[in-house]
């Protein structure tokens, strides 16, 4: 038996990069996993092939997580398809950096759509379903900088602030139905997002961080394994940063 055996987790922006992770450590656990990306492409395929190379049920859905009618769309349909959804991770993500004074409209608008907005549609769509099933999980993807700020990047911050308020508003919201919602605030994890760093700035952040090392995508995984499973069954409401002790 996993820790997460019998339950059907959605995970949005999960064809690469951390949401992959988190699909294929939950798949390694028992979960049957529905995950969303903009497309379904080649990698997405085979994404899918490697979360269902566990043995449980795996689907990949065509999706933009900020769209508020695609999706109720898609959690619709990956009800139909699985017939429970458990554990909702609120991962699609982006980032339009700039400092204050040259940022347009346009990057604003877009980083909170995706990263913020995104988890509200999921939530809404998705809660519904939990509440008939007396329980969920839904973990939103923030970030240490949603709770610490900053310069150069006041959209990705205030948007994933806006995750740990969302989060701690529905484990107040629906605490009595047994849905739980918790935030990850990872720091410096290797990814195609960080890949494009020059060698010194990744040297000099490494040098700020206790563990001396960058996370990888398995660290944030297994923290969300702990807070979709039942391991956690008391926790709700927090903020897990998950930063090798870059902020204390
Ligand atoms: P990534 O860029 O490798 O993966 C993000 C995925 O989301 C991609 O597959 C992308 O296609 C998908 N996506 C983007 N917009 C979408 C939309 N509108 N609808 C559906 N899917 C969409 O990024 P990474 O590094 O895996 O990040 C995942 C999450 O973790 C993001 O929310 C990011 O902000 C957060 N994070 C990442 C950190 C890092 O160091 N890499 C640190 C802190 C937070």
């Amino acid at each position: 038996m996993g820790l997460l055996t019998g339950k059907t987790a959605l995970v949005t922006g999960a064809a690469r990069g951390i949401g992959k992770a988190i699909a294929l450590k939950f798949a390694a656990e028992g979960a049957n996993v529905a995950f969303t990306d903009l497309v379904i492409d080649e990698s997405g395929l085979a994404t899918e092939a490697e979360i269902a190379a566990y043995g449980v049920k795996a689907k990949g859905y065509a999706s933009n997580a900020a769209d508020f009618a695609q999706t109720e769309e898609v959690v619709n349909q990956v009800k139909a398809d699985f017939g429970s959804i458990d554990i909702l991770v609120n991962n699609a993500g982006i980032t339009k950096d700039g400092l204050m004074l040259r940022m347009t409209e346009a990057q604003w608008d877009a980083v909170i759509a995706v990263n913020l907005k995104s988890a509200f549609n999921f939530i809404h769509a998705c809660t519904p379903i939990m509440m008939r099933q007396k329980g969920g999980s839904i973990i939103n993807m923030a970030s240490v900088v949603g709770v610490h700020g900053n310069a150069g990047q006041c959209n990705y911050a205030a948007s994933k602030a806006g995750m740990i308020a969302l989060a701690k508003s529905i484990a107040q919201e629906m605490g009595a139905k047994g849905i739980r919602a918790n935030a990850i605030a990872p720091g410096f994890i290797e990814t195609a997002m960080t890949a494009a760093l020059p060698d010194d700035v990744r040297a000099e952040w490494c040098k700020k961080i206790p563990l001396r090392r960058g996370g990888t995508t398995e660290d944030v995984a297994n923290v969300a394994t702990f807070l979709a499973s039942d391991m956690s069954s008391y926790v709700t409401g927090q903020v897990i940063q998950i930063d090798g002790g870059m902020n204390m």
